[in-house]
């Protein structure tokens, strides 16, 4: 459910829109927050949480599809969830999913779970997965992949150069670079990259999306069908690649589950590049629409760090993940009961204003920056953060030095769904510096 936003002159209208989007959230805050199109709209759930944090800032929401839970939109509260994994649990529910559809998934798996994949996982079996890769994606490994990764920012930038000054930066630049980089990393070829784009695409559209189960369960057993291929050759042609680790992975002696397997692929695969592809997009944006921090980041590139940090936290392109309470306690002053879901709404976190200074300020100076909870926290924590950040420094890098100039070409476009969304469309010009 959007919210509404009308025209007119300028005091007046200022004033009575605030106070009708104040009514229309009073009003419809649950259905406000679970409504994919909200997110098509950074304003609105930007709105909606505001008023959260302002009002409920632990709030019970009974929304009309979904099973109840419990909004969490103060940064301080989310940390407390996050850092508390004893008794805050990702098993059994990840996202939101509408009663109707877990059940629909209850009743084709035995399941409530989409797949045991590490964010569906507790400890101990969390902590015995989670350290399978967990070298792979930590700095020492990645510099490896640095030279790999800087080719491919120079092609990307070539290519942009090629399209003559204009392009839809979303679509045709930013929706490929991390893909291709995840793809390097799990050892996937190049010609099957399309075929990964449009599955995991599939795949987060359909949860918190339109879609719906449908979508979803289709791009699930493609995904699985293509990794078990990959996983017969890694097992006969070892390589320096994520897939051959999981591929011949043991755990106590044992190897992994093949259900463990492939969700393993699948989330390194689909939680890879979405997420990265809109804080890229989303950082072009924020610069375009505020050139005294283009010309900042410009005037002094070695400000590239905390730009980045700044993109993520201004995009915050995961919307939410949720948590099941093991006992009764309290949280933001509520009691919690044993069983209840969490929502941490990530995008409010961000924009806290007891947590940063002037949070609705977007600075690639920020100091404060880093203090964002965009790749979540605690035990939990992205797996991939090192390889996000790294991606985006070398990307922009490459491209302020070689493109100058960028300006909005056409109005940009978001996509709506409630758990991973950022910019589906993003028209720019620009020319060769
Ligand atoms: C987990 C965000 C990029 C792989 C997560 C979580 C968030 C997140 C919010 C859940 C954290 C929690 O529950 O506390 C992001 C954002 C990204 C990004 C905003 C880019 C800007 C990546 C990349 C990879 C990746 C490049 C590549 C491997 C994962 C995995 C998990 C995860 C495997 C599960 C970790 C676990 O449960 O132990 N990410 N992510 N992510 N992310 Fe990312």
């Amino acid at each position: 459910m959007p919210i509404g936003r009308t025209g007119g002159t300028r005091a007046t209208c200022q004033a009575e829109r605030r106070q009708s989007v104040e009514q229309t959230l009073s009003r419809n805050i649950d259905e406000i927050i679970v409504d994919p199109r909200t997110y098509g709209d950074e304003h609105s759930y930007h709105d909606a949480f505001r008023w959260l944090r302002a009002n409920d800032p632990v709030h019970y929401a009974t929304p009309e599809l979904y099973r109840p839970f419990w909004a969490v939109t103060r940064h301080a509260d989310i940390m407390a969830v996050e850092i508390n994994a004893k008794n805050f649990l990702n098993d059994p529910r990840q996202f939101l999913v509408t009663a109707k559809d877990e059940d629909l998934l209850f009743e084709q798996t035995g399941s409530r779970k989409f797949a045991e994949n590490l964010v569906a996982m507790d400890d101990p079996k969390h902590r015995a997965y989670r350290a399978l890769t967990s070298a792979w994606f930590g700095a020492k490994s990645l510099k490896s992949l640095e030279d790999e990764i800087n080719a491919l920012a120079r092609e990307t930038v070539d290519k942009m150069i090629d399209m003559g000054g204009e392009c839809d930066f979303a679509a045709e630049i930013a929706a490929w670079f991390p893909l291709r980089t995840i793809m390097i990393v799990l050892g996937v070829p190049r010609e099957d990259e399309p075929l990964m784009l449009h599955l995991s695409q599939k795949l987060f559209g359909a949860v918190g999306g339109v879609e719906g189960m449908a979508g979803m369960v289709d791009a699930f057993n493609a995904f699985n069908d293509y990794f078990s291929k990959v996983t017969q050759d890694r097992r006969s042609n070892p390589r320096n690649d994520v897939a051959t680790i999981l591929a011949n992975a043991t755990i106590d002696g044992e190897p992994i589950g093949e259900a463990e397997r492939n969700a393993y692929y699948l989330i390194v695969a689909a939680a890879g590049h979405d997420t990265t592809s809109s804080s890229i997009s989303g950082g072009l944006l924020a610069l375009i629409q505020n050139p005294a921090e283009m010309a900042k980041l410009r005037a002094d590139p070695a400000l590239i760090g905390k730009a980045v940090d700044e993109f993520i936290r201004w995009t915050t392109p995961v919307k939410h993940f949720f948590r099941t309470a093991v006992e009764e306690c309290e949280l933001g002053g509520k009691t919690i009961r044993a069983g209840d879901n969490l929502m941490m709404c990530y995008p409010s976190a961000n924009r806290d204003e007891a947590a940063f200074e002037a949070p609705f300020e977007f600075r690639v100076d920020r100091p404060d920056a880093r203090k964002h909870l965009a790749f979540g926290y605690g035990p939990h924590t992205c797996l991939g953060n090192a390889l996000a950040k790294l991606e985006i420094r070398i990307l922009y890098t490459e491209m302020l030095r070689r493109i100058d100039d960028f300006q909005l070409a056409g109005d940009p476009k978001w996509v709506e769904a409630s758990f991973v969304s950022g910019l589906k469309s993003l028209p720019v010009r620009y020319r060769a510096a």
